[in-house]
This record gives structure tokens, C-alpha cells and sequence, in this order.
């Protein structure tokens, strides 16, 4: 598997486009990005495509407060600050405090001076020319000469926003929708173990939140950003206080992926040895951690024995979990943790909040998908508007013709066009609630109906299978 080295290719080539029309001389002959310095304040080492960064940077000894250590101690904005005030700002107290200063006083400064800093010239152990190309240095100093805000203006110490407009925040929110979906809960930026939506983001930092809104994602070249756009500080509090109110939970897609493969969902090692019910069947062969995916004993169509798992080497016999969408919570969740049924017990390896976030996937994310997809593996939907969601939102990271990423192997090549023409199934789901452990966006949270998802499989099997 390659993917991981294609998207930096992929966002190097639309990050060239955006240098080269945002690129601009400053009055001291510098030029460059400073949106691109924005960005590698952020994160430069994903911005500029190389490994990260070992050991601490030589600074970090000079403070003991914040214990973070290796790549982190890198990072501009560890040590001053989203709010760029260091010790004078929210890095003032908690776990991020270095009783470093900030960068915002520094924005006065000329950017030959600030490029100077950037190389060591107030002290040695601040070059960084060691690690960046003069031009990322160069960015740099841009961002810092012309970049930086006192969030103040914007945003209150309480993380309330200053004079935001709910409604007036919606509509700048719009532009952020086409790819967060209209809660911004389609891409889930941690996992089932510590959920982050920008919700989240909004409300817990919303001086990142601000950060990245104005200057965009470290590698993600195609989020708009705001510093280009020429924002104003009201737009910023509006939306800050919009985006405020969205949800920081979606729990039916969470659980949706918890029951395609949980361990990759919350990032833990697979289980090993079989669980315990799998010894009471003996038709499927499967053994180890694949005997743990509840997809596994009750089907990517939720009907186990009485659907697809009825026959094949997947049949084990067992029930599907259709009928217990109609539980109550207390009687999934029984189920889940053991109480009917001892060798069921999921206690053990998925906290409270991952069994109730299974819970809401049983009981609202589980339906029957043979109106859209026949015994026979065709769907039944409307390929050419599929397209239409299948550009929009799966080919920056599945390519044109699905084959950018290949979840098989070189002998054995898997595609997007490969799963939906073998598994239509899995396909509706994954689609539906997302892939677990990636960023993939999760398509009910876009607000698709499941027709929406039934066309957008129909587009799925156009396209090459091998
Ligand atoms: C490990 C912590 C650390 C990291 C990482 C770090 N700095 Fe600094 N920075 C400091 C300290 C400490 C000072 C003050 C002492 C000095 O000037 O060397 C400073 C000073 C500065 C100043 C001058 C501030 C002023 O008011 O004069 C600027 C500008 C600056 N840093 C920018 C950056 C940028 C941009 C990055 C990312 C490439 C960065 N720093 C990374 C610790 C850090
Ligand atoms: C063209 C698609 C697109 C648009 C439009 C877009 N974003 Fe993003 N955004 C992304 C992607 C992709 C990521 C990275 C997801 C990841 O790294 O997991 C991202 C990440 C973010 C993050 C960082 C999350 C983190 O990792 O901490 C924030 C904050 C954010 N976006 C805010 C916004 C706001 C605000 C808007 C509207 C002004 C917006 N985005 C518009 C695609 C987009
Ligand atoms: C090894 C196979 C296996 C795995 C893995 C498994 N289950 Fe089950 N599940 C069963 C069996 C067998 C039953 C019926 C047991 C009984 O009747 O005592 C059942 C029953 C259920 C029921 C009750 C169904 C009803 O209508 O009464 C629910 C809900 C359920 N499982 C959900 C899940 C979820 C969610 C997961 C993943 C965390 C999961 N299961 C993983 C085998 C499995
Ligand atoms: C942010 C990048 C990204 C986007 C956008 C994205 N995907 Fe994915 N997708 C992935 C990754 C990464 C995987 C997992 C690859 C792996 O596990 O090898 C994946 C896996 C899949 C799989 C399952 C493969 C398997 O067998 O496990 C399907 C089906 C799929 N994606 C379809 C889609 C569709 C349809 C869209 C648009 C609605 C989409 N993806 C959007 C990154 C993305």
C-alpha cells in the first residue's frame, strides 16, 4: 500500500498552484507564502513532505513545565502558542506551558529580522535552517510580518466568542459544509476513542480553530483558507460562534464503524485468540481477530444467517441484529456487555461511551438496503447522480477511477470499483458511516439519504475493478 506517499504528491501539486497565485513580495524584497507559513508554523515537516522530526528541539531542555517530548518540541505553535502570545496567552497555564514568549510582538518586526531569528541570530538553538529550504524560512517571516491577529478582537479568554453572529456565521459556514458536511461531523479528525469534529475544535481551541481557518490544514492544500480570502475579525467571530453550536458527537456513524472493525476505530491492537462464540460454529473457518468484527458474525447487511452470510465461507449461522433495532437501550446494551449472553461481552475492550455509541448505530444506523441493492449484488440507483458526490468528495482521495489507493496487494489489487462489485454491501456501509481509523468522511453525515448512497454505489460500479 502506497496511498500514504500519494496524497503529498497529489497536495504538493495543488499547493504549487496556490504558491504561485498567492505568492507575493513584501516590501522588503522577500517572496513568498504566508499562508504556506501559516501552515508550517502548524506543522512544517507535513508541509514541506518529510519524516518528522526525532528528539527534542535544543530549546525544550530550558523549560521542564510541558512534558511533551520528540516531534511536538518542534512544532512553532508548541512553544508560541495558536494564539501566537506563548506565556502571555492560553499556553499561559495547563499542560502546554513553556513560559516561552510569543511571536506576537514580533510581527512588527522587518522580515529580513524575522528571517534572521529563524536562523538563529538571537540564539543558536532558534535556527532552524537546518530543518527548512530559505524559502520555508521565508514563508515564514511573512507569515510573522504580515499573518499574525491579536485573537482577542475575536475571541474572549472564556473561548466565547466576542460579538459573534450565529446566523451570519452560518452562511460563511457554508463554504466549510461542502466538505465537513452541515454539522461538520462528516470527517472525524481523531477516532472512536476521542471523537473531533469541528465542533469540537471550536470549542475546546478556538484559537487553532482560528488558526486553521485562516490558514488552512498542514498538507490539505484544497481547504480554503481565509487569510487569502481577506476575512474580516467579524466574519471570524460569527463563524467561530456558529461553528460553536455544531454537534462534538455523531454517534450512529461512530458506531457504524466500531462494528465494521473496532480496534482499528479506537487505535488499539487487534484482539487475539477467537471469541468465545465462535467455537459454537464451525462452517466458517476464519480464526483470530477477524472472529471479533461484529460484521463478521452478523453481516455487512445486519441479517447474518438469514441474508448474504447464509451461505459461503462466511456462514457461521448466526443472527443478524435487525430485529434489535427496536431494543430499548438498556436491552442493546445488555447484549453488548454480556447481560444475555455471557460470551458476548464486549465490556472488556470497548469503554462506555464506544458500547453506547454501538448501541445508537443498532438502533439508528441499522435498516434493511434490499430495496437498494438485489440478491444478486446490483444496485439499484442512479449511477450519473452518484457521479456527481463521487467528485465532489471521494476522488481527491480514491483517484478518478477509484484505483489511487489499493486496499489488496500488488498480485491481488482491491479498489474502490473492486469492493462495490463484490460487496455492494460493504461498500452501502462504509460509505454510509465511513472507513475506521481513517479520515474518510462518513456520507450520512454529508446528509445523504440512503438513496444519495444507493446511486453513489451505482456510480461505484462503473468504475474498474482491477
Ligand atoms: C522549542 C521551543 C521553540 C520552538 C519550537 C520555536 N521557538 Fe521561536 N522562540 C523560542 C524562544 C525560547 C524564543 C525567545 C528566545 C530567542 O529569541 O531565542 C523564541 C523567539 C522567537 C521569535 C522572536 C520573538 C520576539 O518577540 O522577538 C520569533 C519570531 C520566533 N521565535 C518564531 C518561531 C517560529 C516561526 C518557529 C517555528 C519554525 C519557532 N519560533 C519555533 C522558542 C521556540
Ligand atoms: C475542499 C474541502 C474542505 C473545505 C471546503 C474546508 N475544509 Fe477544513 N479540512 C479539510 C480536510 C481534508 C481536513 C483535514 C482532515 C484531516 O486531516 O483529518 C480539514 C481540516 C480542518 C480543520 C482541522 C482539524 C484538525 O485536524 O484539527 C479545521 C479546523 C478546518 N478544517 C476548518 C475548516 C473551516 C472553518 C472551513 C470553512 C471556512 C473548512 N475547513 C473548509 C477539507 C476542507
Ligand atoms: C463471534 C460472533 C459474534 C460477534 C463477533 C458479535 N456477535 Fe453479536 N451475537 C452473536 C450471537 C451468536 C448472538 C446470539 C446469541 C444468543 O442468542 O445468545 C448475538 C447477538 C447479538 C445481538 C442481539 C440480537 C437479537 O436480535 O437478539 C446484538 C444486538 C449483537 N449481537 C450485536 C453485536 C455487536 C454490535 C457486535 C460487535 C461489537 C457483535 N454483536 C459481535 C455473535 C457475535
Ligand atoms: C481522506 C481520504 C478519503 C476520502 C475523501 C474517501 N476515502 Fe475511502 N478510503 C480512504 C482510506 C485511507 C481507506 C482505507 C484504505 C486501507 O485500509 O487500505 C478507504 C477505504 C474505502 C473503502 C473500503 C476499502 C476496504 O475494503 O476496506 C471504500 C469502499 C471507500 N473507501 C469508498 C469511498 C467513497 C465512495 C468515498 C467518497 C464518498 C471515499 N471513500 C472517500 C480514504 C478516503
Amino acid at each position: 500500500m502506497n496511498h500514504k506517499k500519494l496524497f503529498p504528491m497529489f497536495f504538493l501539486l495543488a499547493g504549487g498552484i496556490v504558491l504561485i497565485l498567492s505568492a507575493c513580495t513584501s516590501q522588503s524584497g522577500l517572496t513568498g507564502n504566508p499562508v504556506r507559513g501559516g501552515q508550517l508554523y502548524d506543522k512544517w515537516w507535513v508541509v514541506i513532505g518529510v519524516d518528522a522530526p526525532t528528539g527534542d528541539q535544543s530549546l525544550w531542555k530550558t523549560q521542564s513545565t510541558n512534558t511533551r517530548n520528540g516531534a511536538d518540541t518542534w512544532r512553532c505553535k508548541e512553544c508560541h502558542g495558536w494564539d501566537y502570545k506563548g506565556k502571555d496567552g492560553a499556553y499561559g497555564s495547563g499542560s502546554h506551558f513553556t513560559g516561552f514568549v510569543g511571536v506576537i510582538n514580533a510581527s512588527g518586526k522587518k522580515p529580513t529580522e524575522l528571517l534572521a531569528i529563524l536562523k538563529g541570530s538571537t540564539s543558536p538553538d532558534h535556527n532552524f535552517s537546518k530543518v527548512m529550504d530559505e524559502q520555508a524560512l521565508t514563508d515564514l517571516a511573512l507569515f510573522l510580518n504580515q499573518g499574525l491577529t491579536d485573537d482577542a478582537v475575536i475571541v474572549n479568554n472564556d473561548k466565547s466568542p466576542v460579538n459573534g453572529n450565529t446566523g451570519a456565521g452560518a452562511v460563511v459556514f457554508s463554504l466549510c459544509a461542502t466538505c465537513h458536511g452541515p454539522q461538520g461531523t462528516a470527517i472525524n479528525f481523531g477516532n472512536e476513542s476521542g471523537p473531533e469534529y469541528l465542533g469540537t475544535i471550536a470549542e475546546e481551541n478556538p484559537w487553532e480553530f482560528l488558526h486553521k481557518a485562516r490558514f488552512g490544514q498542514p498538507g490539505v492544500m484544497i481547504m480554503p483558507t481565509g487569510f487569502t480570502m481577506n476575512r474580516a475579525d467579524q466574519e471570524y467571530a460569527d463563524l467561530l460562534a456558529y461553528v460553536q453550536t455544531l454537534p462534538v458527537e455523531s454517534p450512529v456513524t461512530e458506531g457504524g464503524r466500531l462494528y465494521d472493525k473496532w480496534w482499528a476505530a479506537i487505535g488499539v491492537d487487534a484482539p487475539s485468540g477467537n471469541q468465545p462464540l465462535w467455537a459454537t460454529q464451525s462452517t466458517n473457518t476464519r480464526s483470530g481477530a477477524d472472529t471479533w468484527r461484529c460484521k463478521e458474525c452478523h453481516g455487512w447487511d445486519y441479517k447474518g444467517m438469514d441474508g448474504v452470510y447464509g451461505s459461503g465461507s462466511h456462514r457461521t449461522g448466526f443472527p443478524g441484529v435487525m430485529a434489535a433495532a427496536t431494543m430499548n437501550t438498556a436491552e442493546v446494551t445488555a447484549w453488548l456487555t454480556g447481560g444475555k449472553n455471557a460470551d458476548h461481552d464486549f465490556s472488556p475492550y470497548l469503554n462506555e461511551a464506544q458500547i453506547n455509541m454501538l448501541a445508537a448505530f443498532i438502533q439508528r444506523g441499522v435498516a434493511d438496503r434490499s430495496s437498494y441493492i438485489a440478491a444478486d449484488g446490483t444496485v439499484n440507483g442512479d449511477a450519473a447522480r452518484g457521479e456527481t458526490n463521487y467528485t465532489a468528495v471521494c476522488i481527491r482521495c480514491h483517484g478518478v477511477d477509484g484505483k489511487t489507493i489499493n486496499f489488496g496487494d500488488a498480485d491481488k489489487p482491491e479498489y474502490v470499483g473492486t469492493v462495490a462489485a463484490d460487496n455492494p454491501w460493504e461498500a452501502f456501509h462504509k460509505v454510509s458511516f465511513g472507513q475506521p481509523g481513517q479520515n474518510m468522511p462518513a456520507g450520512l453525515n454529508f446528509g445523504w439519504s440512503l438513496q444519495d448512497i444507493a446511486d453513489l454505489a451505482a456510480y461505484l460500479q462503473t468504475l474498474p475493478t482491477k
